[in-house]
């Protein structure tokens, strides 16, 4: 399959670790020049000379919370500055903390909502003026599979991932003449760092080992296992590609079969 995206540019934020790492690697395995960013510089310095090795593409990182507006625009200038412009935006960033309502002060609240909700409008807005002079656009947010099912113990996540769903949806149909794509992918259980703290967090709350909770939070996917990283980056990629011209303004989930519910 002809993907037909070498040459474009894809930022992909939240990227030195887990399926910021594997999307920006199979971006550039396909000829799309790289700008990654996180919080720690030297995980995201080895992780930009290790694509680059893999893939011997184009790659450009600076250190950015996706959480501040002064670090987006950062971003985007360097986009600007270093490669014309973003054709290919994907949002990801940190999970928020676990726990429930009475878990969590008002400053905690506006982090999520900062890192989680008003990166995705904030960077949106940035390339989506660029994406229109080309008629060509990809916007890809990594959300999660509890915006269809909740998690009990995830409230933060549950409640502004939502925000998400409501804005892309809406911004999804006022670009899609112009020739860009708006989409979410919504992952269930992916083993990455992030999933091995919640197993942390979950071994603690339940006295029990967090090897068990791994365990039997497997048996409880179809699949039997948890997926990886690369498969997520699989789905990316072809969201990113000419291939996925038409599709707009959906929620896909990757997960194993792990949903029960039919939408
Ligand atoms: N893994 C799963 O099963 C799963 C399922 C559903 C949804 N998700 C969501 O998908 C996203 C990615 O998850 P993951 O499992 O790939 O996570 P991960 O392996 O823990 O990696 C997170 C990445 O984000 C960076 N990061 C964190 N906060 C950031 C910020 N404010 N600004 C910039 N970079 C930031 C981290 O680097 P620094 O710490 O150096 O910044 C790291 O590179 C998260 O929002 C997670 O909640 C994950």
């Amino acid at each position: 399959m002809k993907l037909e995206i070498e040459g474009k540019t894809a930022l992909v934020t939240a990227a030195s670790r887990g399926m910021g790492k594997s999307i920006a690697t199979k971006l550039s395995m396909s000829g799309v020049n790289i700008i990654i960013c996180s919080r720690n510089e030297d995980t995201l310095e080895k992780t930009a000379n290790e694509i680059m090795n893999e893939t011997e593409g184009k790659v450009v990182y600076v250190k950015a919370d996706v959480s501040k507006y002064d670090d987006i625009k950062k971003l985007i200038l360097l986009g600007e500055k270093k490669f014309g412009g973003i054709d290919i935006l994907v949002n990801n960033a940190g999970g928020p903390p676990s726990g429930t309502f009475s878990d969590f002060s008002e400053d905690q609240w506006m982090e999520t909502w900062n890192q989680n909700f008003l990166s995705v409008k904030r960077l949106s807005e940035s390339v989506i003026p660029y994406m229109k002079t080309k008629r060509w656009g990809r916007i890809i947010n990594i959300v999660s599979t509890t915006v269809k099912e909740v998690s009990d113990v995830l409230i933060l996540s549950n409640t502004v991932r939502m925000a998400v769903i409501g804005f892309s949806k809406t911004i999804s149909r006022q670009v899609a003449s112009d020739g860009i794509t708006v989409n979410n992918i919504l992952p269930g259980a992916i083993f990455t760092d992030r999933w091995k703290q919640l197993a942390e967090d979950t071994a603690k709350r339940e006295n029990i080992s967090s090897e068990d909770v791994l365990k039997n939070s497997a048996m409880n996917i179809p699949m039997g296992r948890y997926g990886s990283p690369a498969e997520v980056a699989d789905l990316a990629l072809f969201l990113a590609s000419e291939r996925a011209n038409y599709i707009t303004g959906t929620s896909i989930q990757i997960d194993g079969g792990l949903l029960k519910t039919v939408y």
